[in-house]
């Protein structure tokens, strides 16, 4: 009875320390994630409008703007430690001001297909 009793209590400490161990890994990587969430629904949303007139795109590409402004220290705190990853970051930051300055809808949508392929550019090296 008391083996079992250790045995119950064993597990119990086990888990609890696996649970402990889960949570210090996984604050580290919100706030990135965060931002590519906010990125992807973001541009989705962009690229939905731009297949009927664009309405509200503007604030839409200002927000990807400045999201993508902020990629190098939300991945890397160290800012230029990784020049490629920041020259992905600066392509990325090219197309979107690209967008943003379309002037035409079909032009704009043309532009966030680009815009997409330099989150994908990123991506296939880095996630
Ligand atoms: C300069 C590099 C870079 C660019 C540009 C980039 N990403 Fe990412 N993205 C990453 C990395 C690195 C990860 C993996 C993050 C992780 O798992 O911690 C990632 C992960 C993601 C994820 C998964 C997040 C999760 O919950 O795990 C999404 C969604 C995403 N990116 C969307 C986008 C979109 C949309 C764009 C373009 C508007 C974009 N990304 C541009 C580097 C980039």
């Amino acid at each position: 009875m008391r083996y079992l009793a250790c045995l119950g209590i064993g597990l119990f400490v086990g888990l609890l320390c696996a649970l402990m161990a889960i949570g210090l890994m996984r604050p580290r990587d919100t706030y990135p994630r965060a931002t590519m969430n906010v990125m992807k629904h973001t541009l989705g949303t962009a690229r939905t409008a731009a297949t009927g007139g664009c309405a509200g795109n503007e604030t839409r590409l200002r927000l990807l703007g400045l999201l993508a402004g902020d990629l190098e220290p939300a991945f890397r705190s160290g800012a230029d430690d990784d020049r490629i990853f920041a020259r992905y970051a600066q392509s990325l930051r090219a197309r979107i001001a690209e967008a943003a300055a379309a002037e035409a809808c079909p032009v704009q949508a043309a532009a966030l297909t680009a815009v997409e392929n330099a989150c994908e550019d990123c991506h296939r090296d880095y996630r």
